[in-house]
């Protein structure tokens, strides 16, 4: 483990970079957040390669207007039509920051305060944040957990938490992938396997109809490896008001971590990276608001399609999805959500 200053945040805090490493990846993290930084893996030629879209310190996580880089994102990810729930017949009100519904939690996510260090050693380290009562607009008091944990071929994030009163939780990590390294162009050559018979499809502001919808014979359907830019631009309903990929996959590994959810394989350095979760579905969203007014890592300009987030997840909405898996937390559960990357070159 080494660590680094990554700066000075508005409020006067000192920001550092942790780096885990092992002999096949390195990844890199920032209390600023909890977020993941860079994931440096080789590319079929031996050439160290960071797949993952950002920042170089922490002024650009602070400014970050909407991207969610790396972010871990809680209290509960992804969208709640009109900012409201019901839970335990009393109503709760969030911010309304995307069209007319919350999304990724509002206007005061964790991903924009500095978390604390539990633990750390070579192959892991374990961030905590106090989350109150309230807060953003959620009941319930809890302290959450994020580990990460590196693996031989691959690292692991672990979230925990539990709560004193009953709530809501669906945390997810928010990295923009790119396996041609980032800053090199869009993700649209990239192949990719969904280990998923069905999608929930949504309406034009992204909140799910509730229906559960085969992928069969449709643009959704990545049974078969193909390239995400091969139907990105039919003319089907979903694509267009996502403007591309933006949508929950109904996984078949139905929460089992042992099975592979999703695979992606850059053609160009052949880095392959397979995803497991034990969560019930995921977000795929190819990047499609990354307009060109936001300079990243070394400067580089992010365009639309320059990467693609796998947020393993609860089906968006889910507080207000009676007949889904429940996103409610309990006082004396513990909530668990797992996800595991995988790193290899293909043949
Ligand atoms: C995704 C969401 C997208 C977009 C993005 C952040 O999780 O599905 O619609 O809002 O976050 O820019």
């Amino acid at each position: 483990m080494t660590v680094k200053d990554f700066g000075i945040t508005k409020d006067g805090i000192a920001t550092k970079l942790y780096t885990l490493k092992n002999n096949n990846l390195e990844i890199s993290v920032t209390d600023f957040g909890s977020t993941l930084v860079s994931i440096v893996v080789p590319d079929r030629n031996n050439k160290p390669t960071d797949i993952v879209l950002g920042y170089d310190d922490v002024s650009g996580y602070e400014t970050d207007d909407g991207y969610y880089f790396g972010c871990n994102v809680g209290r509960c990810a992804n969208r709640i039509a009109r900012g409201h729930f019901v839970l335990n017949n009393t109503e709760y009100n969030l911010d309304i920051n995307n069209g007319p519904n919350n999304l990724h939690s509002g206007l005061n996510p964790y991903s924009k305060r500095v978390w604390t260090v539990e633990n750390q050693n070579d192959t892991s380290i374990t961030f905590s944040l106090e989350s109150p009562h309230m807060d953003q607009g959620f009941p319930g008091a809890l302290k959450m957990y994020v580990t990460y944990e590196l693996l031989e071929d691959g690292f692991k994030i672990n979230y925990n938490a539990t709560p004193d009163k009953d709530t809501i939780i669906n945390v997810t990590n928010h990295s923009y992938f790119n396996l041609n390294g980032e800053g090199s162009g869009t993700v649209l050559n990239h192949s990719v396997k969904i280990y998923a018979d069905s999608f929930t499809p949504a309406d034009e502001t992204s909140i799910p109809t509730g229906e559960i919808e085969a992928v069969k014979d449709t643009p959704m359907d990545f049974n078969n490896f193909k390239t995400i830019g091969q139907d990105i631009n039919k003319n089907y309903i979903p694509l267009k008001y996502a403007n591309g990929y933006d949508h929950n996959w109904v996984l078949a590994t139905a929460g089992d971590v042992d099975r592979t959810a999703v695979r992606l394989v850059s053609p160009e350095t052949g880095i392959c990276l397979s995803v497991r979760t034990t969560e019930p579905g995921i977000q795929i969203y190819s990047g499609n608001f990354l307009d060109g007014t936001i300079k990243g890592k070394g400067e580089i300009v992010y365009n639309p399609r320059t990467g693609i987030c796998l947020e393993s997840q609860h089906y968006p909405d889910s507080p207000n999805k009676p007949q889904w898996p429940s996103t409610v937390l309990r006082p004396g559960e513990t909530y668990q959500s797992v996800c595991i990357y995988g790193f290899s070159i293909a043949e």
